[in-house]
């Protein structure tokens, strides 16, 4: 029988390059449910693929019938911005936390595999200058400080999920992305700041002819990560061979892309230049810098450094990152170029 997998959040970034990875690679069946479809595009005409358009929140009937019916959990619904962490915490308490506490405790129930995502931001400003998922503490600021309320959240779902597969055998998996990349992160139609993460924001800003702003002059490091090879990661979690990837903690990123915001500013100025279709772009880019608490408010609290340990997704899945930070970009831009997003003639 071919696995059955449920995928909540099956429109996100990570939900619809899984989904169509699953059906392009796999003979699983995949079962999804999101608030909206925009992002699946072919995959939905897919007979394999079986989409339902709502929240997991108010379905809860259709949610618990599937989680039943399901092998495989993959619960990916959650608010995952920084700027939305500041902005209304207690709504990603009430999903991150609240929501996916109901799956976890319905995945107990059921005894059925669950593959969470946790988040390269329970380590905090962990001193580490690589991070281990076995070794490392969770490091977080003051209350005032709003932003933590996201890793705190996670950080206590990843224990809750490790004392259920300690008392009761829990079959679950955590992964951790490092700031994974490539389409559909965040809208690329959409200019106002803070609505993406910095990846899809520098983009967008070139797009939109708006200076890319470091915050704080953008010394601080992230390990960012092509959304292929993280796929490529979480298709070997799901498929958990002689059950190598049960019970485990994977950090999931490529610490050979481990670089500052400045320098990622400045290769994506260089990846436009690099595009013949979007060479003009990189011309009219310019790049200032902007303070923290002018950028996000006064509830924000940065992290200077943040590079995985990978030997544990080695060591159990055979698995390392293969696609360079400069590739990524550029793989990012071609896409844009295919769907003939921002072409010249646009523009008039
Ligand atoms: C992200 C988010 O919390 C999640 O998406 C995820 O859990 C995790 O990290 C991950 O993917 O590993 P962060 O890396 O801080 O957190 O989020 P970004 O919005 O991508 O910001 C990265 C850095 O760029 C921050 O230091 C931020 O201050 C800076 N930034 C952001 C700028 O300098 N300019 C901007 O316009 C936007």
């Amino acid at each position: 029988m071919p696995l059955k997998v449920l995928i909540l959040g099956a429109n996100g970034f990570i939900g619809s390059a899984l989904t169509e990875a699953i059906m392009a690679r796999t003979d699983w069946q995949v079962f999804g449910m999101d608030i909206a479809d925009n992002k699946l595009g072919e995959v939905l005409n897919e007979p394999r693929f079986k989409f339902v358009e709502g929240d997991i929140t108010i379905n809860r009937e259709w949610v618990e019938y599937n989680i039943r019916k399901c092998d495989v959990i993959v619960p990916l619904v959650a608010i995952a911005n920084p700027s939305q962490y500041v902005k209304d915490p207690l709504r990603v308490f009430e999903l991150d936390f609240e929501a996916n506490l109901t799956i976890v405790r319905l995945c107990a129930k059921y005894k059925k595999r669950l593959i969470f995502p946790s988040t390269s931001e329970v380590y905090g400003m962990c001193p580490d200058p690589v991070l281990d998922e076995q070794t490392s503490n969770l490091v977080y600021g003051p209350i005032h400080k709003q932003r933590w309320i996201y890793a705190n959240s996670k950080q206590l779902l990843d224990r809750v999920m490790f004392a259920y597969g300690v008392r009761d055998g829990l079959d679950y998996t955590l992964f951790r992305p490092f700031n994974w990349i490539g389409p559909r992160l965040d809208d690329i139609h959409e200019a106002k700041e803070g609505s993406s993460r910095v990846f899809t924001q520098f983009l967008a800003n070139v797009f939109h002819g708006l200076p890319i702003r470091l915050v704080d002059g953008g010394r601080q490091r992230r390990s960012f990560t092509y959304i292929d090879d993280a796929i490529e990661c979480l298709l070997r979690i799901i498929e958990n061979k002689d059950g190598c990837a049960s019970r485990q903690i994977f950090n999931i990123g490529n610490p050979h892309s481990d670089v500052s915001v400045a320098e990622l500013a400045k290769a994506i100025v260089e990846g436009f230049r690099s595009i013949p279709e979007y060479a003009h772009l990189a011309d009219t880019a310019k790049i200032e810098t902007v303070a923290a608490d002018v950028y996000y408010g006064q509830y924000y609290q940065d992290i200077q450094v943040r590079v995985p340990a990978i030997n544990a997704v080695r060591e159990k899945l055979g698995w390392v990152p293969t696609t360079d930070f400069n590739t990524a970009i550029r793989k990012t831009l071609q896409y844009h170029v295919r769907r003939g997003d921002f072409m010249p003639s646009e523009k008039g």
